[in-house]
């Protein structure tokens, strides 16, 4: 049995070509690179009725992911995560057809873990002993314990103010870590250099081109727990952005397989108002995004001044007639809150910053009545214990409850 029907490395800009069974970064012109798959063999060999007696985890997506020996996957039994109907919330924002899919849910916590999961299998296979990222803590935390599980040695850099949480996950790992007195893109630098000066493999966003497979998982999921028949709207908390280009690349995929048909959900791109330059290109219309000065915001994952491949989300934005917006750091926290008291659930601020984006697409009519809208909650709320700040009373041993509890509703 074929597992996997990978068949080549592309490049989006200049369209050169790249096998997969070499160490791989960028394209010659400085693009990122994509996955291909022989189409035409995959069509004859895989069917939806396939995936009904496999286990629920991203690998049940083998043939269209690109680890090509079973032997080389690294698993925490990654994927499958729930499709939640939000029915309150939903009815709160007059959204009635509203679900969240809910990557806290993963190990580690966040949807990292897919991207770790597909990258390090597929470094695994191509024989890379060690490698360099940098990341604004959630992906490093994944990549540096998958990396651990399959013996791969790692260096990650991240800001001194990324989720503290995070910085312990990447230690315990035994990875090599430094904090750097800046941002991602200061971290990106760093690890630029060391790349160059010891060799190492460059696991930093889209660099390699594996991550964004693991990360479309999420986007033929969608697809599979919705019975193949594609929801109107998928938002989506956007840094660098490759889970949006990742559930693009896989809803394109699944139409060239057969699995689905008509339009494309319309994608949105959910950043914060203090790091905003894909909602500030695709205002204007542009193809590329400008490097975002001084970018500040809670949601840590989506602080991501400049992104290498800003010009793939766009297109998908502009090739799905969605749309870009942008949420302030309040708007997202309070959001959070109303997710915790009318679903019970404790989103990340890049998913509370989804929340309030359907909100305000609701209120501007450009989402209409009746359509159905996935909300990518990105990571557990668990991960950010800080951004939740409370005061309740602290009783001595023997008081007693005289009045009723002091956090309102
Ligand atoms: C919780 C969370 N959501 C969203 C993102 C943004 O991810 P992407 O790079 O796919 O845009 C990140 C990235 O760090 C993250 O940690
Ligand atoms: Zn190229």
């Amino acid at each position: 049995m074929t597992y996997s029907y990978v068949s080549h490395l592309y490049c989006p800009k200049c369209e050169a070509v790249y096998d997969t069974k070499q160490q791989h970064q960028l394209c010659t012109c400085g693009s990122p690179l994509l996955v291909d798959y022989d189409w035409d063999k995959l069509k004859a060999a895989w069917k939806p009725e396939d995936l009904l007696k496999r286990e629920p985890n991203l690998w049940r997506y083998h043939e269209l992911l690109p680890v090509e020996n079973e032997t080389n996957v690294v698993s925490q039994g990654e994927g499958m995560t729930p499709l939640i109907k939000m029915p309150t919330l939903g009815q709160d924002m007059d959204v009635v057809n509203l679900y969240m899919k809910d990557e806290g849910l993963v190990p580690t916590g966040t949807f990292k873990a897919r991207g770790a999961a597909v990258g390090i299998s597929k470094a695994k296979e191509v024989g890379v002993k060690e490698f360099a990222m940098p990341t604004n803590g959630n992906a490093g935390a994944a990549w540096a314990l998958y990396g651990a599980k399959a013996g791969i040695r790692s260096t990650i850099v991240m800001p001194k103010d990324a989720p503290k949480i995070t910085r312990n996950e990447v230690a315990l790992s035994g990875a090599n870590l430094y904090l750097v007195n800046g941002l991602i893109s200061d971290a990106g630098k760093i690890v630029g250099q060391a790349v160059k000066d010891f060799g190492l493999y460059d696991v930093s966003t889209l660099k390699e081109p594996y991550r964004i497979e693991g990360k479309k998982t999420m986007g033929l999921e969608i697809a599979e727990q919705m019975d193949w028949k594609m929801p109107d709207v998928i938002l989506y908390p956007t840094g660098g952005g490759v889970g949006l280009i990742g559930i693009y690349k896989a809803l394109n995929e699944l139409k060239k397989l057969g699995w689905v048909e008509g339009d494309l959900p319309r994608l949105v791109a959910v950043q914060a108002t203090g790091c905003a330059p894909i909602v500030k290109a695709w205002q204007e219309g542009k193809n590329e995004s400008e490097f975002w000065a001084n970018s500040t915001t809670q949601a840590f994952g989506i602080n991501v001044p400049k992104a290498l491949g800003d010009f793939l989300v766009l297109e998908a934005i502009y090739k799905t007639q969605g749309c870009a917006i942008a949420i302030d750091d309040q708007t997202m926290l309070d959001e959070q809150e109303k997710v915790a008291r009318l679903e019970g659930s404790f989103v990340c601020p890049e998913g509370a910053a989804v929340f309030a984006a359907i909100r305000q697409l609701q209120k501007e009519g450009w989402i209409k009545n009746g359509e159905t809208v996935v909300a990518l909650n990105t990571g557990a709320g668990i991960k950010y214990p800080d951004t939740v700040s409370i005061d309740v009373p602290t009783l001595e041993i023997g008081d007693s409850i005289r009045k009723e509890p002091a956090a309102k509703n």
